[in-house]
């Protein structure tokens, strides 16, 4: 690790952890390079500090209308919430208490190097560092993919493609190939034009910033990263993957649930498991879970789900399955609450991920060589499953539309059997080219010698 003393980076991550696990990821690697840093998390979700000892953990608190009236942001009123709506509270809650934060955190022995703020914050982040005195770098947790797309929001709603007409669904977006109408960043919300909002924040938030970082490798994502380095003209630190990044790290401390899970993988046949997962944020309905039930077992392979309580709607965990299934499938099906993913996609026993294409969940797929069972569920998800199956080539799409037990258990069957013509094939040859550009004169290596000569010169 190299000593770079007396100087610290404050960060600033959306608290779920699609967003908080890559923010952290980077933290780690500017603490390789010497940093110090400073996460300032909101108070909602706030992570257990003791299991990040090496950064300092500051809560903000969040502004309430009231001392009398209920919490907005606690479990029972969020838990229910469209996402659209919980985003634009987290936004609007937070703004003025993390500027008071930040401003905290300036004139003590350290030099503060700059912020990093999540893409999604916007540009009151950008006024708060302003007014400090403060450089800002955004960090884009998505895809550059994605963000083109999400980028080109003002003109797909000028040609008619936004709002997305059912009629219209398969029809290609020409501005944006392979990109189907269907396939747009778009999440169902009662409040459309909030979501718009939300999105044209993040965009011109990214643009007035002081250079944007991704979790991504050029070689997976050039054209995409030259289309939107081209609209944003602010610098681009492409340094991804970011969790292959310092394999030197200590080994994170196992639970009993993870020795289980490491147990059962060792019993099974190497590439034999479909590991099934949605993510941190998706939710589904008692039907569907009932068909995927059905379907992994009619498929004849193993299978580990991470079942996330809640997860069903109207539930608590699994108490939808008929009377004595868990009994009738034994060890040929484990449901689980949570798993350290990382570890279950670097074991040999796993064959295929059915995912719901969340950005970290493809790359860390990527990253193993396992091929993947397509099924977004909202947002970047639906970008990222069309180049996973379309440009890629390293999936299968399994739409929720037509997720049926009888699907499921053919798509199942064909991912497995590799019937998808070279999948895995494929996919070892994009984490080859993962593990190239993350090499010592790699692109994601050369990009984070930039970007940390970028972030020292913020103060000089
Ligand atoms: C959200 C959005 O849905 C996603 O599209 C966007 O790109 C980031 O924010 P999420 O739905 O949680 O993220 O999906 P994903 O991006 O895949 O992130 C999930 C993270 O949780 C991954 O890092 C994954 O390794 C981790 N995870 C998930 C676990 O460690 N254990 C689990 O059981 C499930």
């Amino acid at each position: 690790m190299e000593e770079r003393k007396g100087k610290r980076i404050i960060m600033f991550p959306l608290p779920f952890p699609g967003h908080f696990n890559p923010m952290i990821q980077l933290a780690g690697i500017f603490h390789h390079r010497g940093f110090s840093v400073t996460i300032l998390h909101t108070s909602f979700n706030l992570p257990d500090p003791s299991l990040h000892p090496h950064f300092t953990f500051r809560t903000i608190p969040h502004n309430k209308e009231g001392e009398e009236e209920e919490d907005p942001l606690s479990k029972s009123k969020t838990s229910s919430m469209d996402l659209v709506a919980l985003i634009r509270l987290l936004k609007q809650s937070y703004a003025e208490p993390f500027r008071q934060s930040l401003a905290a955190e300036v004139g003590g022995e350290e030099t503060v190097c700059c912020l990093v703020s999540d893409a999604i914050w916007g540009k009151n982040t950008e006024v708060a560092a302003e007014e400090i005195g403060v450089g800002r770098m955004v960090l884009r947790t998505g895809g550059a993919a994605s963000f083109c797309a999400f980028a080109a929001f003002p003109l797909l709603k000028d040609k008619g493609y936004l709002p997305i007409q059912d009629s219209r669904l398969e029809e290609l977006v020409t501005e944006l190939p392979p990109l189907k109408i269907k396939d747009l960043p778009v999440i169902e919300t009662n409040e459309p034009e909030e979501l718009y909002g939300i999105v044209n924040d993040m965009v011109e938030g990214a643009k007035i910033s002081s250079g944007i970082i991704w979790n991504t490798f050029e070689d997976l994502e050039r054209l995409s990263l030259m289309d939107c380095s081209s609209k944003l003209q602010v610098p681009f630190f492409h340094i991804g993957p970011f969790h292959k990044h310092n394999d030197d790290l200590p080994p994170k401390t196992k639970s009993k649930e993870d020795y289980e899970i490491t147990d059962w993988l060792n019993k099974q046949d190497s590439q034999s498991v479909v590991y099934a997962s949605f993510g941190s944020l998706a939710a589904i309905e008692e039907t569907e879970f009932l068909e995927i039930a059905w379907g992994l077992i009619n498929s004849e392979r193993p299978f580990l789900w991470v079942v996330r309580p809640r997860f069903v709607r109207g539930t608590e965990w699994l108490e939808s399955l008929p009377c004595g299934f868990i009994e009738n499938i034994g060890h040929k099906g484990k449901f689980v609450k949570w798993v350290n993913q990382l570890e279950v996609l670097a074991h040999p026993a796993v064959g295929a991920f059915w995912t719901h294409c969340g950005w970290n969940s493809t790359l860390e797929s990527i990253c193993e060589g396992v091929p993947m069972i397509c099924t977004p569920c909202f947002t970047d998800q639906h970008v990222n499953a069309r180049y996973i199956v379309d440009v890629w080539q390293v999936g299968m799409v399994l739409e929720r539309s037509n997720m049926n037990r009888k699907e499921i258990e053919k798509v199942v069957r064909s991912v497995m059997m590799d019937k998808g013509d070279g999948l895995r094939e494929r996919c070892l040859k994009l984490k080859e080219r993962a593990d190239v550009c993350l090499s010592k004169d790699g692109s994601s290596s050369k990009c984070l010698d930039e970007l940390v000569s970028h972030v020292l010169s913020f103060d000089s």
